[in-house]
C-alpha cells in the first residue's frame, strides 16, 4: 500500500484505511480521500455528518488537506453540496444517481460513509478504492468503486448496490457514477448519427437544466448516440489546448448520461444504465452491479483526451489489444447472398494474391429448409446450405489456409427470421409482448437472451460454427435489429422491466463462456455497422465494424468521430467499389485505400472487378499498410485538420511511442482552387531533436517536393509539410522514419 504514496494520498491528518463506523453516526475525525494518477486528482471528503462529499476532479493536487476546512458559504441545510454518490431522499434534490423504494415503502436514501479500502490490482499502475456507504436508516449498502489508471490518467467508476433488507427493494435509478464539475462554461461534444452515419460530432454550450445522451433500443444502441462524450471547460473544444474531460460507459444496452447544471453553476454528471422502464426489484442479499464509467481529464484539449482513452483501452479494456489485427477481404459487398463455392475460392485466391491475410465469408452460407438467399429467411438455422457449399465450411477454411491466409465467418446468433426452423421450433424464445403483434425489422425477430436456454443456444451456435473447422480464426458477430414490443416469456410479470438489463447480462455471460473456451479467436462486433461501439462490447471483441457505410468520403467523418473515443486498431475500415449500394461518390481507388488504411484495413468488393492496374496498386498499398500498421494500431493519434473546419480538408497522424516513426494521412474532399498549394500542415507529436526521412506511399511518383528528403523534427513541427492536394479526392500518405 505504502508503495502508492505518491499517487494515492489519504488524509494528511489521519491515515485511516478500513476503519468502520456505524452508518449514520457522527464521525469523530474528518477524512479526505485523494485519489491520484500521474497528472490528476479526484478528491472526496467525509463530513461530520458522515456524508461523503465530492470535492474535486482535475489537475493534480498533492496536498488535499485544505478540503477538510474549505467553506463553500452555502447553507448546508439546503442540501446543496455535491455528494460522492448522490442518492434521492433526505436533502438531496438534483438528478440522483441512486433512487430506491425501500422494502418498507420509504423513498429516501441517505448514504453515510462506512469504510474505504484500497488495493493495487496490477503492475504498480492500477489502484482500486472501494468506498462503502450505507443508508442511515435501512440496510442498503453501496460500494463505490473507483479505479485509478496511473500512467493513462484515467479513472473508472462503478457501484455495487447490495440489498441487506429482508424484503425486496425497488431500484429506479442505478447510475454507475455521479461526477460534479466546476467551471464557468461547459461545452459538451457528443456523438450522434444514424445507421450508416455514425459518430458525427455536435458541440453544445450547456445551459441550466438537464441535457441527456441516451438510448432506449436495448440492442444495437450506438447508431443514434454513443455512450461517450468530450466536455470542454470554459471554452469551445480545441484539439490541442484547454481543460477537457472525456467520458465513456462500458455497457452495450440502454444508457443515459445526464448533464445537469444547477443553481451554483456546478455541472452534475450522472452516467450509467438508462432507468427507462427498468425498475429493478432487488431481492434480499442480491447485489446489483452497475457497469463501469470511464473518465479522463486532459489539459491539452481533445487530443489529450483521445490519447489517454486509447492508451487505457489498449492497456486494459479492448480484448487482446496487443495482437496486431490481420488485413482481410470480406465477401459481403463483393458477393452479398449470391455465391457458390467457386465464387468464394476465387475470392480467397484474389485475397491471397493481393497480399491480404484473411478472408471472411459473410452472410448467406447457412439454412437448408429455408436457405439464406436473402435477408428474409433462414436466420437461426446455422447449418451450411448443402447445395450452395457442398463441401462445407471446412473445405473453404482449409482452402484459405492452403493459400496462406486465415479464414473467418459471419454469424448473427441473437436473431431469427420468422421463416426459419428455429422460429418454428422455439416460438417461446422470441422477444414479444403477450397478445401483441411481433414486429419484424430487416425481416427478423430478436431472441430472448434473458432466458438461460437461449443463452445456451447462442453459445452453441458459436461453438458449433467453430467446430466446423479447426481453421476458423475470426467471427463477425452481427446484430441487425433493436428491441421492439418488449416482453419476455420467461420473466415473471413483475420482472418484465428487468428485460433490458438481463438481456445484456445474458449476452455478456455468453461472451464469458465463449472467451473461456476460445481465448484466441478474433471476434468483430458488428451491429448493422456501428450499432455496438462501446467499451462494454470491446471487453469481448477485438474490433468493431465501424459502419455499413464504406464510402470513403463519409468515412472521414465517421472515423474521425469514432477515433475520438475508440482507438484505430478496433475500427474496421474497408475499401469498397464505387458506386456501391451506399454511394454515388466516385472516389478514386487511391483515395479509398488512403482512407481505409487509417484504421484496421480491409477490402470489401469483388476483386475480379478490379483492372490489372488497380490490382497492382492494391497489392502495393497493402504492402505499404503492413509497413505502417503497427504505428496506427499502437501509436499516438494526433489530429491535424478537422473535417469540420469546413475547408474540405482532413489530416491526421500516428506517431510511434518512441517517436521514431510516424504516418501522416492527408485528404482533400472539396476542390481547393488556388488557395491550398502554399499551406503547410504542421506535424505533431514528433521529437524536435530527431531528423525524419519523409516518404510518400501509394504513389508511383510523388508530387511532394520534399519526398524522400530528410527534415528535422523541429522543421516538421513548426513549418510542416505541404503536399499538393488540390482536386477533390486528392490524398496523400507519408511515412516518417527517424534517421
Ligand atoms: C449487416 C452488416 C453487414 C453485413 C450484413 C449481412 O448489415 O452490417 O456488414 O454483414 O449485415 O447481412
Amino acid at each position: 500500500m505504502i508503495k502508492f504514496k505518491f499517487y494515492i494520498i489519504f488524509s494528511l491528518l489521519i491515515f485511516s484505511l478500513g476503519e468502520t463506523v456505524h452508518a449514520g453516526s457522527e464521525i469523530n475525525e474528518l477524512k479526505v480521500i485523494n485519489l491520484q494518477t500521474e497528472e490528476l486528482s479526484m478528491i472526496m471528503t467525509v463530513g461530520k455528518d458522515s456524508t461523503v462529499y465530492f470535492q474535486y476532479f482535475g489537475r493534480k493536487i498533492d496536498d488535499a488537506s485544505p478540503y477538510l476546512d474549505k467553506q463553500t458559504y452555502r447553507r448546508i441545510d439546503y442540501g446543496t453540496d455535491p455528494h460522492g454518490y448522490l442518492a434521492a431522499g433526505g436533502r438531496s434534490y438534483r438528478e440522483p444517481a441512486l433512487r430506491v423504494t425501500h422494502s418498507d415503502g420509504d423513498l429516501n436514501t441517505e448514504l453515510a460513509y462506512v469504510t474505504h479500502q484500497q488495493k493495487e490490482l496490477t503492475d504498480n499502475n492500477v489502484v482500486q478504492t472501494i468506498i462503502t456507504l450505507q443508508d442511515k436508516k435501512l440496510p442498503l449498502v453501496v460500494e463505490l468503486i473507483i479505479t485509478a489508471y496511473v500512467k493513462e490518467n484515467v479513472f473508472t467508476q462503478r457501484v455495487n448496490i447490495i440489498n441487506k433488507q429482508n424484503k425486496s427493494v425497488v431500484l429506479h435509478n442505478f447510475y454507475s457514477s455521479y461526477l460534479p464539475i466546476r467551471a464557468k462554461k461547459y461545452y459538451l461534444n457528443s456523438f450522434h448519427g444514424a445507421w450508416a452515419q455514425e459518430m458525427f460530432i455536435e458541440e453544445s454550450l450547456l445551459n441550466h437544466g438537464i441535457k441527456s445522451i441516451e438510448n432506449k433500443m436495448g440492442v444495437r444502441t450506438t447508431h443514434t448516440e454513443n455512450p461517450s462524450f468530450i466536455l470542454s471547460l470554459d471554452m469551445p473544444l480545441n484539439e490541442n489546448v484547454g481543460d477537457v474531460i472525456g467520458g465513456a460507459l462500458a455497457w452495450s444496452g440502454n444508457y443515459k448520461l445526464n448533464f445537469e447544471i444547477d443553481e451554483f453553476d456546478i455541472l452534475n454528471i450522472t452516467a450509467g444504465i438508462n432507468p427507462y422502464a427498468s425498475e429493478y426489484r432487488l431481492a434480499p442479499n442480491e447485489t446489483f452491479h452497475a457497469p463501469e464509467m470511464i473518465y479522463t481529464y486532459s489539459t491539452s484539449g481533445a487530443g489529450g483526451v483521445s490519447r489517454n482513452l486509447h492508451d487505457w483501452a489498449r492497456g486494459y479494456q479492448v480484448y487482446d489489444a496487443q495482437t496486431i489485427r490481420p488485413t482481410l477481404l470480406n465477401s459481403w459487398e463483393g458477393a452479398y447472398f449470391t455465391f457458390n463455392e467457386q465464387t468464394i475460392t476465387d475470392m480467397i485466391d484474389d485475397a491471397a494474391n493481393m497480399g491480404l491475410e484473411m478472408f471472411v465469408l459473410d452472410d448467406g452460407w447457412f439454412g437448408n429448409k429455408y436457405p439464406r438467399s436473402s435477408s428474409t429467411q433462414g436466420l437461426g438455422d446455422w447449418q451450411v446450405t448443402q447445395d450452395k457449399l457442398p463441401r462445407g465450411i471446412d473445405y473453404l477454411a482449409d482452402y484459405a489456409i492452403n493459400k496462406g491466409i486465415k479464414f473467418g465467418i459471419w454469424i448473427e446468433p441473437e436473431m431469427v427470421n420468422p421463416k426459419s426452423e428455429l422460429a418454428e421450433d422455439h416460438p417461446e424464445w422470441i422477444v414479444k409482448a403477450d397478445g401483441r403483434p411481433v414486429p419484424t425489422t430487416r425481416g427478423q425477430w430478436l431472441l430472448d437472451l434473458t432466458n438461460p436456454e437461449v443463452q445456451d443456444f447462442v453459445f452453441e451456435v458459436f461453438d458449433d460454427v467453430m467446430k466446423q473447422s479447426d481453421n476458423i480464426s475470426y467471427i463477425k458477430w452481427d446484430a441487425n435489429r433493436h428491441v421492439q414490443s418488449v416482453g419476455s416469456a420467461q420473466l415473471t410479470a413483475d420482472a418484465q422491466s428487468h428485460f433490458w438489463i438481463k438481456y445484456i447480462q445474458g449476452l455478456y455471460s455468453v461472451y464469458e463462456r465463449i472467451r473461456d473456451k476460445y481465448p484466441n479467436i478474433l471476434i468483430q462486433a458488428c451491429s448493422s455497422g456501428g450499432g455496438r461501439i462501446d467499451y462494454g462490447a470491446l471487453k469481448y471483441h477485438q474490433e468493431v465494424w465501424t459502419s455499413d457505410n464504406t464510402d470513403a468520403r463519409s468515412r472521414i467523418f465517421i472515423q474521425y468521430g469514432t477515433n475520438m473515443i475508440y482507438p484505430a486498431l478496433v475500427t474496421g475500415s474497408h475499401v469498397s467499389a464505387v458506386p456501391n449500394h451506399q454511394t454515388g461518390n466516385i472516389t478514386p481507388l487511391k483515395f479509398r485505400f488512403d482512407m481505409a488504411m487509417s484504421g484496421r484495413f480491409g477490402m470489401e468488393l469483388q476483386p475480379k472487378d478490379l483492372s490489372e492496374k488497380e490490382r497492382a496498386f492494391a497489392k502495393e498499398a497493402i504492402e505499404n499498410y503492413n509497413r505502417i500498421r503497427d504505428i496506427i494500431m499502437e501509436g499516438d493519434l494526433y489530429r491535424i485538420i478537422s473535417p469540420y473546419e469546413g475547408k474540405g480538408l482532413y489530416a491526421i497522424m500516428y506517431v510511434s511511442k518512441n517517436k521514431k516513426r510516424a504516418v501522416v494521412f492527408d485528404y482533400c474532399f472539396e476542390y481547393q482552387g488556388r488557395t491550398r498549394n502554399s499551406q503547410s500542415i504542421k506535424l505533431k507529436g514528433l521529437n524536435p531533436e530527431l531528423d525524419y526521412k519523409v516518404t510518400e506511399l501509394n504513389v508511383e511518383k510523388s508530387g511532394f517536393w520534399g519526398n524522400k528528403k530528410v527534415f528535422s523534427g523541429e522543421y516538421l513541427i513548426n513549418e510542416g509539410i505541404n503536399p499538393q492536394l488540390q482536386k477533390i479526392y486528392d490524398s496523400a500518405v507519408f511515412i516518417l522514419e527517424a534517421e
